[in-house]
């Protein structure tokens, strides 16, 4: 038996990510809702996993986030949290989990920490959120707030335009993220707004600010998963770097996979058994 344990990858906790704004070391973070793509992310190096409500979209087909469960989120984290050997996992609270009573916020999110063993949760909204951030944060469990292009309020946005861009709405958003701190958030996701608002936010604040359309000044950045590994074809705004051309790579295996067992060259002798 070795008398060396192996290295253990150092775990990124709430604290680090706070501890990074401070020396300013960037954080990133991208999305997963399944094993595999969380593995890969874990050991690709990314400190935060998030279980997004996005998974509403990309993996369930619906066009908007609010039909996602705490059930179905709450299967998606388990698969995650599996996978994550050193990111920190973050995931959503879905649309109608914590609106309703701070009790019931609580409930949520103590049913994704106890039930699939996320490390914090994420809900969106400014100050009407804040008493229900303070009952989760007290209970131990931390919360990430999100601001800006809040998807859960679509309907009552009507657009998915950038947020904010009148200094009506910006300057609310600034007492906004200065309220989410002052209620305990560990960090703030600022989606679709203008980058000179983003940067104010970001240095008023002592907790990081995680960007998504929000500008370079942010602490963080995250992007969906499947759009950076360009795995969504119709959906390219214009804050989106697509990193790879996986919808082509797939679909160009898939192809000749298709294609080798119509012609019969696939499995070949050395791919059965004697
Ligand atoms: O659900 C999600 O993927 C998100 C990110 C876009 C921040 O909330």
């Amino acid at each position: 038996m070795s008398t060396h344990p192996q290295e253990t990858p150092l775990k990124i906790t709430t604290r680090t990510v706070v501890d990074m704004k401070g020396r300013g070391e960037k954080i990133s973070m991208l999305t997963a809702y399944d094993f595999t793509m969380a593995r890969i992310i874990d050991q690709a190096g990314i400190d935060i996993i998030l279980v997004g409500d996005s998974a509403s979209n990309v993996m369930a087909g619906h066009e908007t986030t609010l039909p996602i469960t705490l059930e179905q989120m709450i299967y998606h984290t388990q698969c995650v949290v599996r996978a994550a050997e050193r990111s920190l996992v973050v995931a959503d609270l879905p649309f109608m989990s914590y609106q309703v009573t701070d009790t019931g916020a609580l409930k949520s999110a103590g049913r994704l920490m106890k039930e699939a063993g996320v490390h914090a949760v994420k809900l969106e909204g400014g100050a009407t959120v804040v008493p229900a951030i303070r009952k989760i944060v007290d209970a131990g469990i931390p919360v990430m707030g999100h601001l800006g292009l809040t998807p859960q309020s679509i309907y009552k946005f009507g657009t998915y335009k950038v947020r904010a861009t009148d200094s009506r709405e910006a300057d609310q958003l600034l007492q906004d993220a200065k309220s989410l701190q002052e209620a305990g958030c560990f960090a703030i996701v600022l989606e679709k707004i203008p980058a000179s608002l983003a940067k104010r936010v970001t240095e008023s604040l002592e907790i990081p600010t995680i960007g998504i359309g929000a500008g370079m000044e942010c602490d963080g950045q995250v992007l969906v998963v499947h759009d950076m590994l360009g795995l969504n074809k119709d959906f390219s705004p214009r804050f989106i770097r697509r990193y790879a051309d996986l919808h082509k790579e797939m679909t160009d295996a898939i192809q000749s996979y298709h294609s080798d067992v119509k012609k019969g060259l696939f499995p070949n002798e050395t791919e059965q058994y004697g």
